[in-house]
């Protein structure tokens, strides 16, 4: 019997399962055009009013990874492990754990975003290296792998074409924030991208998608019921997004900071958050450990005797960028400017977006896709959240190239703070890790 689209609105609306042929059909049909919009949006609606089974899921997902190329990392020996964060405010944890695990043995072929809105992207990261390329055909993709141990780069391919579409219509209908729809879309990419195992650090606050713990935990066991069907084994780290992860915002202020926790030392909670994933990662691995114990004191190994800091070199050299740089990685920024509290007293909460809004009004983001970046420009966040503080000592400290931006920035970053005369309580960076067989 024909599928038609019109007979699986009505289907979905009623709360029924979808079928795998059913859904193959939807997926393949409006890539190509043959399903309109209109008719996708109430698709979506429908799903989600009524959700998806964990089958529906993955047959979405694995129709969205087959819309378009798959990437074959097969030449490549070892299990690959490949690690996805759900987006964040200075979140650089790839510049750590990918040279990390290389240094362990563990390949990791990583295709990284750029940034947009208020969230950052590793490409821009790692381009504001001067010399470093992040746009590498599929060949050199592959070489840098196999010569370096881990490669970082934009997508190579058209990967998962039919998510691309949907998300973008997605983003104008109201139906981005649905969890089948969010897991599909995010394990789509990955499954494409060729990985054996995954690890996702799913955030969790003020400066992510999953505003609560509740939500967040839903979706990362949604994605690691994906993984389980669809014959990848995923792990999630769910982390603290309430307040920026370390001290810096902003591009090569990043890359300062990663190569920081590179040289054996860091912020404190950044370096916490590495450590979790960098576990997790060679746990999935074919190198993995007896116990956590030992995974840690492993990772701990290539950070002290500058493995993993030399592995970070041989990727920036073989991506044409300079290593040297790596030596004092600083861009100096012609304004800098120190940002005072609104009030006395303890920080208590934050609105992580506006920080990382702040950063790009700055030159650090974009709020065009075309928009060019400033690889100078950013925040250094001087206090966290339970830190007392005063009228005379600054919380941050804005660093552009275009001094039209910082009053503006100026006010964004002292709003975002609420101050108060109670402590707060201290929240941990990790918040939970969720294993296969460790969810529903
Ligand atoms: N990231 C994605 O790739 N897709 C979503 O739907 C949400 C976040």
């Amino acid at each position: 019997m024909e599928i038609r689209i019109n007979d699986l609105i009505e289907k979905k609306k009623r709360g029924e399962a979808l079928g795998k042929e059913e859904i193959d059909v939807m997926v393949r049909d409006y890539t190509a055009g043959a399903i309109p919009d209109y008719q996708m949006s109430a698709m979506l609606m429908a799903i989600w009013f009524q959700g998806m089974t964990d089958e529906e899921t993955t047959y979405l997902t694995l129709a969205m990874a087959d819309s378009g190329d798959r990437l074959d990392l097969s030449s490549i020996p070892g299990i690959k492990v490949d690690k996805h964060s759900t987006g964040g405010v200075g979140d650089k944890t790839t510049l750590v754990l990918t040279p990390v695990l290389a240094a362990l043995g563990v390949p990791v072929a990583k295709m990284s975003g750029r940034g947009l809105g208020f969230t950052g992207g590793t490409v821009d990261k790692l381009e504001s290296i001067p010399g470093v390329r992040s746009e590498l055909s599929e060949e050199e993709f592959l070489r840098v792998l196999g010569e370096v141990g881990f490669v970082d780069a934009a997508q190579t391919k058209e990967l998962a074409p039919a998510d691309k579409k949907l998300y973008a219509l997605r983003d104008v209908t109201g139906t981005v924030d649905s969890i089948p729809l969010i897991a599909s879309s995010i394990m789509s990419k990955k499954i494409a991208s060729g990985a054996d195992r995954i690890v996702l650090d799913v955030k969790c606050g003020s400066g992510a998608f999953m505003g609560t713990l509740d939500s967040a935990k839903e979706l990362a066991e949604q994605m690691i019921r994906i993984g389980r069907l669809a014959g990848r084994k995923t792990a999630a780290v769910i982390s603290d997004m309430d307040q920026p992860l370390g001290r810096m915002v902003g591009n090569s202020m990043e890359v300062e900071e990663a190569v920081e926790v590179l040289k054996g030392g860091g912020e404190e909670r950044f370096r916490t958050l590495c450590m979790a994933l960098a576990v997790e990662m060679l746990q999935l691995s074919d190198r993995r450990c007896d116990n956590e114990d030992e995974a840690r004191s492993r990772i701990e190994a290539v950070l002290k005797d500058g493995s993993a800091l030399g592995k970070f070199r041989d990727f920036v050299r073989a991506v044409g960028g300079d290593a040297n740089f790596l030596d004092d990685p600083v861009i100096p920024a012609k304004y800098k400017k120190d940002v005072y509290p609104v009030a006395e007293g303890y920080l208590t909460s934050c609105n992580t977006a506006q920080v990382g809004l702040a950063a790009s009004r700055l030159g650090a983001g974009r709020s065009k896709k075309d928009d060019v970046i400033d690889p100078a420009a950013g925040i250094c966040i001087l206090a966290k959240l339970g830190d007392r503080v005063s009228l005379e000592s600054p919380i941050a400290v804005l660093y552009t190239n275009k001094e039209e931006t910082l009053p503006e920035a100026e006010s964004l970053l002292r709003e975002a703070y609420i101050i108060s005369d109670e402590k707060p309580e201290e929240k941990p960076v990790v918040l939970e890790v969720i294993r296969e067989g460790s969810g529903k």
